[in-house]
């Protein structure tokens, strides 16, 4: 025993001075030497330890399924990592118990920053209705200061999940519909929130998450099956992640459900295969919150050591939350059933982003309470944040141009559950301070502070969100025959989105819709705000209300956002990244659809053609689709050349004028059809936009390039090419208001 007792001490006073040696010759190490110096030293259990995330010592964002005595291990170095730690003095802690293991290597913190920290920034839903790259990776950005400085490390964002179903209660935190635009979108968050290197004490290392296909879940049911061929995963699901790979994602997250029978958390062949192998990826893997362990469930696996073999092997290097590897990767590893050398393969992944975290080098460089301090109230973030919001807003609607609100206008009804809801502004997925009811902008405050002084606002909840309570109708129809003009503030509540979130029923809840008819029944001109996570089916408010801003979910500023809209402050950009559609029973609707043998000639033909019979195949709302204050005309688009050849340009001029009576922005956007493919090929695909500002009166001409290269796709054999023959390319602003012109690719 005493012998035991020596021999621990002298290496572990040779593990102190190789450390602290480690300093001084550091930098003239690479990391992959001082990861490999470090994984030397490391005994089996210290690897495995390494592998094992949990959540933190109070908060949970899953079901956990067994306690564990989290002090003692982090203590024994059987913890690589932590999520749902908060703060700068909870991270010093849980680091510090870290930094009494044997070889002191520093924990990670992870977190879900989905959209904002402390400053509540837009749904990413919402955010990817702006369309506008740069607001979206500031957003990105200034999560990033506000998280970093409160000790977190990594983010389990962006999303980039493509979805086609608004019943899958997590659109609310992707990008939406389209790859092309989900691409742009997953790249600039990405670098919104890594910044310009690792090492800065201000970047968060990012998560693309959830791999792969997450969003194509059956039914629109949350954790459900995806079944899909091969072709449409790579042209379609898979681009985003892609596209977050060649940002430099420093993580990837595998996904809950299975894809054509495999869980994704144990797919050799998206995560060795297409992760590794073709896109190269060099950071690591984690599992979703138990996702290991739920393959017991899956039917795939027969027990927790089957499950973390078959992930491990598979390439997903961190367990969150399952407990399988730190369990059962030991017997797996003395057992022959797993090398020694795949554990090393993932510890080192997962050592390099320590090192390149600086943790290494300073555990506690996160957590510094002064840091935290400065940016508990950042000003500067929350201007960005009300910039952002107010180019989230969607203008669905605006007949005889209600909105903006004129100067006449001296009494104003508020009206609906939502209009001085607090916390329901944030959405799902977003941090709640003490201090929220003093800094979360309602939209009643966001009015008033805009129109205290030249209108006079009066209130009537009306009804709740989910309730079939109709008894504030009266007050609410009395407060609106007072006034001039109507707001009314509906939709869902904020925890209606989310994960786990999914409806059946998408229309507006309770009794909402009733009591828009009894308010519209008073004519008064009406406004109506919806706030939702997702599309919803609005189908009457549609017909009969004046004017429909669609506002998401906007964070902390979401009542001076919405003010800003509604008296021209700003003129509405927002341009929808998904379909709205207008019953549940044509979801998955979408413009990228493929043609069909039997395309109906218009909504009226029903012979024999693949078409509903009780309903157009079209959405309420298209993708791209949005109004502003002003009126736009777009010209036909002139091209440099009808033919191509690959290496040449196709260069597309078209001119845009605002025809209207506002200054405003307008995003024009480029689709383009392969007429004949190998592989039958969408009607339409977006294939770039550019967001133009113009002055009243003003025009412009932009300029669009094509190649090739933008015309591939993944055919039979998952080559990516192009094919020649004819292609129509389209411009407009949104895809059923464009104008098109052939060309061939030779
Ligand atoms: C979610 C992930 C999230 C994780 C940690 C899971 O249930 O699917 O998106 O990052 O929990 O909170």
């Amino acid at each position: 025993m005493k012998n035991t007792y020596s021999r621990i001490v002298v290496f572990l006073m040779t593990c102190i001075v190789m450390l602290s040696a480690g300093t001084i010759y550091a930098q003239q190490l690479t990391i992959d030497q001082r990861v490999d110096s470090v994984l030397k030293l490391m005994t089996l259990d210290e690897k495995i330890g390494q592998l094992n995330q949990y959540s933190g010592f109070e908060e949970a964002t899953g079901p956990v399924t067994e306690e564990a005595d989290k002090p003692e291990q982090l203590r024994k170095g059987m913890i690589g990592s932590m999520l749902n730690v908060t703060g700068a003095v909870k991270t010093r802690q849980a680091q510090e118990m870290a930094l009494q293991s044997r070889l002191k290597i520093p924990l990670l913190f992870g977190q879900d920053v989905i959209h904002g920290y402390r400053t509540i920034f837009p749904i990413p839903l919402a955010e990817a209705a702006s369309w506008d790259l740069e607001a979206i990776e500031l957003s990105a950005r200034v999560a990033a200061t506000e998280a970093s400085a409160a000790g977190v490390h990594w983010t389990f964002a962006p999303m980039v999940d493509i979805s086609r179903d608004p019943r899958w209660g997590r659109v609310m935190e992707g990008a939406g519909e389209d790859p092309y635009l989900g691409s742009l979108v997953a790249a600039a968050r990405v670098k919104g929130f890594q910044g310009n290197c690792l090492g800065n004490t201000d970047a968060l290392m990012a998560c693309g998450k959830h791999f792969a296909a997450y969003g194509a879940a059956v039914g629109g049911r949350d954790y459900n099956s995806v079944d899909m061929s091969l072709q449409q995963l790579h042209n379609v699901y898979l681009k985003p992640y892609k596209a977050a790979v060649d940002a430099g994602v420093a993580t990837m997250m595998t996904s809950f459900n299975d894809i054509n029978g495999i869980p994704a958390t144990a797919h050799k062949y998206i995560l060795r295969k297409v992760l590794r192998d073709k896109w190269n990826f060099q950071g690591f893997v984690l599992s979703d919150w138990g996702s290991v362990g739920e393959m017991i469930n899956h039917g795939y696996s027969a027990g927790e050591a089957d499950a973390a073999k078959a992930a491990l092997l598979a390439g997903c290097d961190m367990d969150m939350e399952s407990r399988c590897y730190i369990k059962n990767m030991k017997s797996l590893v003395l057992s022959g059933a797993i090398s020694e050398d795949v554990i090393d393969e993932s510890v080192r992944l997962i050592l390099r982003k320590k090192f390149e975290m600086g943790l290494f080098d300073d555990p506690f460089r996160f957590c510094n309470e002064e840091r935290e301090k400065q940016q508990w109230d950042n000003r500067a973030h929350r201007d960005i944040a009300r910039n952002m919001a107010r180019k989230s807003i969607v203008l669905l609607k605006n007949d005889k141009e209600l909105l903006p609100l004129k100067e006449n206008v001296k009494t104003i009804a508020m009206i609906g559950p939502l209009v001085k809801a607090v916390g329901e502004n944030n959405g799902f997925w977003s941090y709640s301070w003490p201090d929220d009811s003093v800094r979360i902008v309602t939209q009643w405050q966001g009015i008033l502070n805009r129109a205290g002084n030249q209108a006079n606002l009066l209130y009537a909840k009306g009804c709740g969100i989910t309730e079939p309570d109709s008894s504030g109708f009266k007050e609410a129809v009395e407060i609106a025959m007072k006034a001039d003009v109507v707001i009314m503030s509906v939709g869902e509540s904020a925890n209606m989105s989310g994960e786990a979130k999914s409806r059946s029923n998408i229309q507006l809840p309770g009794v909402q819709e009733e009591l828009i008819k009894a308010v519209y029944a008073t004519g008064k001109p009406l406004v109506i705000i919806i706030n939702a996570g997702r599309p919803l089916v609005f189908n009457w408010t549609a017909d009969h209300a004046h004017a429909i801003l669609y506002t998401w979910w906007l964070g902390t500023e979401a009542g001076n956002a919405i003010a800003d809209v509604v008296f021209g402050d700003y003129n509405p950009s927002g341009k929808l990244p998904m379909s709205f559609p207008r019953s549940e029973g044509q979801i998955p609707v979408y413009y990228s659809y493929f043609n069909t043998g039997r395309p109906p000639k218009d909504e009226n033909d029903l012979n024999y053609v693949s078409a509903y019979i009780d309903m157009p195949n079209s959405p309420r709302f298209p993708f791209g689709y949005g109004l502003s204050y002003t009126s736009f005309s777009i010209s036909e688009p002139v091209l440099n050349t009808t033919n191509i050849t690959a290496g040449e340009e196709l260069i597309i001029k078209v001119t845009v004028s605002n025809t209207g009576n506002a200054d405003g922005t307008e995003t024009i956007q480029l689709y383009f059809r392969d007429k004949v493919g190998s592989l039958v090929r969408p009607v339409k695909q977006l294939a770039g936009f550019q967001q133009v500002f113009l002055r009243k009166g003003e025009s412009r001409t932009l300029t669009f390039t094509l190649t090739e290269k933008d015309l591939r796709f993944y055919n039979e054999n998952l080559e990516f090419v192009s094919e020649p023959g004819e292609f129509d390319v389209f411009v407009g602003n949104s895809p059923d208001n464009l104008k098109g012109k052939g060309f061939v690719l030779d």
